[in-house]
């Protein structure tokens, strides 16, 4: 993916990508200071908010090809499982039973499979909200700092299966973090923001 140009006035920030490259097939991080506008390059490399002028070349991806996990993750009004397995629905795709049951048993999501989404903890919900990313296989995957509500092993579990999921599909991530330390090794390639430019 390659943005050039990119412009976009929110409030009191102005947000100007001269010309940021996404290569595919590497994980990215994407790291700076709270109010930089990650966030908003999230939402606009998701289509989510339009920019004022710019472009954004998708280099072929569809956006079905893309998913966003968001800072609050929206959950559906159904159960843990049916939220999971939504994203393969939509897209008439098989369920591999094995698979998911496997991707449950591994975040701890198997045994309140059946719980009320709405009543799950913050870390069940990034828990939950990584599963129903990673479940369709898609090509390229945004993470919007969604890793702060885990506990270490949990952290530990999620870079794991970023790692497998790159390995066997060649999919691209692009990480918003601001755990340096703890992300650091996972990534490829580390973009720094700050004040709505790539820096
Ligand atoms: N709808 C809006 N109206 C006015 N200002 C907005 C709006 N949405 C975002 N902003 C402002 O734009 C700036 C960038 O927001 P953004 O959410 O992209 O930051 P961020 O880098 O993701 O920060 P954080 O690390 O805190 O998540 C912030 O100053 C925010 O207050
Ligand atoms: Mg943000």
């Amino acid at each position: 993916m390659r943005i050039t140009e990119l412009r976009k006035k929110i409030g009191k920030t102005d947000l100007y990508i001269k010309d940021l490259k996404i290569e595919s097939g590497l994980i990215h991080g994407l790291v700076g200071p709270n109010g930089c506008g990650k966030t908003t390059l999230l939402k606009l490399i998701m289509g989510i908010t339009g920019p004022d002028s710019g472009h954004i070349d998708y280099e072929g991806l569809k956006p079905s090809d893309i998913t966003m996990m968001s800072q609050r993750p929206y959950l559906m009004h159904a159960n843990v499982y049916d939220n999971i397995v939504y994203p393969l629905k939509i897209r008439g795709m098989k369920i591999d039973q094995s698979e998911i049951d496997c991707l449950m048993e591994r975040t701890g999501l198997l045994q309140i499979k059946d719980q009320y989404a709405g009543s799950l903890s913050s870390g069940e919900r990034q828990k939950l909200s990584f599963l129903r990313a990673v479940v369709f296989r898609p090509k390229m995957i945004l993470m919007d700092e969604t890793m702060s509500n885990l506990d270490q092993d949990s952290e530990e579990l999620f870079k794991e299966i970023i790692r497998e999921r790159h390995d066997e599909d060649g999919s691209t991530w692009l990480i918003v973090s601001h755990q340096w330390d703890a992300m650091n090794e996972l990534f490829d390639k580390v973009h720094h923001m700050d004040k709505g430019r790539i820096v």
